[in-house]
């Protein structure tokens, strides 16, 4: 069974009592909307890791002023139960003043590596991500906390603070889960109307082309300029097809022998994500 716990103190408290035991602790950060995805992190923590938090915590730091934070999906009771049955020990999920008490006023800034791709066209993001996650990270004290490729320049950024900062704690990086026609799993694939739903598989065929372009040895530049064009023939709004170094997400041009494919386009009001790795994993 799972427990439910809201305050830093009663997590705290879950976590020394099984460090007493001398098991060791895998921390699984969520904004809840369950899907496979989450439940594979979940998975991969559990084989990590003795117990398992998983949070649950929609944060508002994170959205813009003109983004889904209101109509984010959400569901905590079924949270609960996809959780629990992939093996998750304890749910922390927070209420709003448990994390930003009055008077709140810090926040953490990773410079560089938030400044294009997705942090171009979501101005703060990152701030918010990088805030809650060593807010989360310092309440929870895990051993090792997973993060998914999905959010790829999200996992870089978190593993900069928690480097720069010294926070003691092991960060991992998980594959992509898909559905069978390669469209990553998100909690915003629920805004997709059908049609747009039957489009969505054209993004990760994209990165896909690129990378299959890049092992053939065409230059960075040209494959991705062609696949943005091949994206905005079709008519869709084309947010960035990159090709990046993929510790620094600095970007490459010529021939490349390693390097991440990333892209990000709109299908209405949706923005969709993907990326893959060249040589493929
Ligand atoms: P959220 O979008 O709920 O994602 C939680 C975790 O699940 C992230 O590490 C994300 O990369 C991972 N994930 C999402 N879809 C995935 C997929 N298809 N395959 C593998 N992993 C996937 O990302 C966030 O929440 C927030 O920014 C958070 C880190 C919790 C901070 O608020």
């Amino acid at each position: 069974a799972i427990e439910t716990v809201r305050t830093v103190r009663d997590l705290r408290a879950r976590v020394a009592a099984w460090r007493a035991g001398g098991e060791t602790v895998a921390l699984v950060p969520t904004m809840g909307a369950i899907h496979d995805g989450h439940l594979s992190l979940v998975k991969r923590a559990k084989a990590h890791c003795g117990r398992v938090v998983t949070s649950l915590f929609v944060n508002p730091l994170q959205f813009g002023p003109r983004e889904d934070f209101h109509a984010y999906p959400r569901d905590e009771a079924r949270d609960t139960g996809l959780l629990a049955a992939a093996g998750s020990d304890l749910l922390y999920a927070p209420d709003a003043t448990e994390m930003y008490p009055p008077g709140f006023s810090t926040k953490v800034h990773v410079s560089d590596l938030t400044e294009d791709l997705c942090g171009a066209s979501r101005p703060n993001h990152f701030d918010g991500v990088a805030t809650v996650v060593a807010k989360l990270l310092l309440q929870c004290a895990p051993d090792t906390a997973i993060f998914g490729e999905k959010d790829y320049q999200q996992l870089l950024v978190i593993k900069r603070f928690v480097r720069d900062l010294n926070i003691p704690v092991e960060i991992l990086g998980a594959p992509i889960v898909r559905e069978v026609d390669g469209l990553a799993l998100s909690s915003r694939q629920r805004y997709l109307s059908p049609e747009e739903r039957a489009i969505a598989p054209v993004l990760h065929q994209t990165v896909r082309q690129v990378a299959t372009d890049l092992a053939q040895g065409r230059g960075a530049d040209d494959a991705s300029e062609a696949a943005r064009f091949r994206l905005e023939a079709m008519g869709l709004r084309v947010d960035y097809v990159a090709v990046r170094d993929p510790d620094t997400l600095k970007p490459l041009h010529g021939p490349v022998k390693t390097a991440r494919v990333l892209a990000a386009i709109h299908l209405g009001k949706t923005r969709l994500l993907d990326n893959v790795p060249v040589p493929p994993d």
